[in-house]
């Protein structure tokens, strides 16, 4: 039997919501977490396809899933796909696997792009026009099972090109500046999140969730209260803000501060438990 594994990064659920219903599909698959391979110097890859699986930040792909990406050594010359989730920007993270691949001789076949439900709440309206900076989107019921439906069929599609191993790119890099929007996407999803200021207010009850789900370990409750270690780097994934039981985690930075007890969002199947089980 081939052999595939998908490598996932996935801080809110969707995209191991997505991983798993692939998996649901291809039961020989299987799924190997991204983060619990960081600390790995090389990360040998062997078999005939290989997928990665990651929400899209900034236009481009995480910060760690780059630091995995760059630790790749293949030994065989797998076929090679890619879905990211977002929750509705231009996405430009192909260019940037691309490159990171074409540095490891490998090409990317096939590339995926699934709209699910935003996690942050202060995201950029589509638009882009100046008011964007205020924009609030809270995520409704409806809305995600419409999403759900769509990336149920959109998976449906999937797993047929993988199996037959075509070459499909339903990337956005149509888009008119997409070529030189690359760059500028690239560099923001490595930096310029370090503006995000993540704190907890007077609700919080010492639960130690954000501690269990945070990805890069930089949370830690110290006198029943959670702690963003200053020498740890963020990977800015919202599961702290998007698990608290008690919505007391709040962001406060230049841009775009958020005080507000709702609008927070991880995918409906997917636990806290799930999350901290990449580590
Ligand atoms: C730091 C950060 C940056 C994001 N940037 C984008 C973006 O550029 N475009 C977009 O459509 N969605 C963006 N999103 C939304 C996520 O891509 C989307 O909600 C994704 O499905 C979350 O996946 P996860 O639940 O697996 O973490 C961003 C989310 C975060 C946390």
């Amino acid at each position: 039997m081939s052999k595939m594994d998908i490598y996932y990064f996935s801080g809110t659920g969707n995209s191991l919501h997505v991983a798993r219903e692939l998996q649901r599909r291809i039961p020989e698959a299987k799924l190997i977490p991204i983060v619990s391979l960081l600390d790995h110097e090389i990360i040998e890859i062997h078999g005939d396809r290989v997928g990665f699986v990651f929400p899209t930040y900034l236009s481009s792909v995480p910060g760690p899933v780059k630091k995995f990406l760059r630790k790749l050594e293949f030994k065989s010359t797998p076929y090679v796909f890619a879905i990211t989730t977002r929750g509705g920007d231009l996405c430009l993270a192909n260019l940037n696997l691309e490159k990171l691949l074409k540095k490891k001789g490998q090409t990317l076949d096939s590339f995926f792009i699934l709209t699910m439900a935003r996690n942050q709440p202060t995201g950029l309206k589509p638009s882009f026009t100046p008011s964007d900076k205020d924009w609030i989107h809270r995520i409704t019921q409806d809305e995600i099972s419409k999403l759900e439906a769509i990336i149920q069929s959109q998976l449906d599609l999937i797993q047929k090109v993988i199996m037959a191993r075509e070459k499909v790119s339903e990337a956005d890099t149509s888009h008119p500046f997409a070529s030189w929007l690359m760059g500028p996407a690239d560099f923001a999803s490595e930096h310029s999140n370090t503006q995000i200021k993540y704190y907890a207010d007077q609700d919080c009850t010492g639960c130690g969730i954000c501690e269990k789900v945070c990805l890069s370990r930089k949370i830690k409750i110290i006198n029943n209260k959670p702690e963003w270690q200053k020498d740890i780097k963020c990977y800015y994934c919202y599961a702290c803000f998007n698990f608290c039981p008690v919505q007391a985690i709040l962001i406060r930075n230049s841009k775009n501060s958020y005080f507000e007890k709702s609008g927070r969002y991880f995918h409906p199947e997917i636990t806290a438990e799930d999350i901290a089980g990449q580590k």
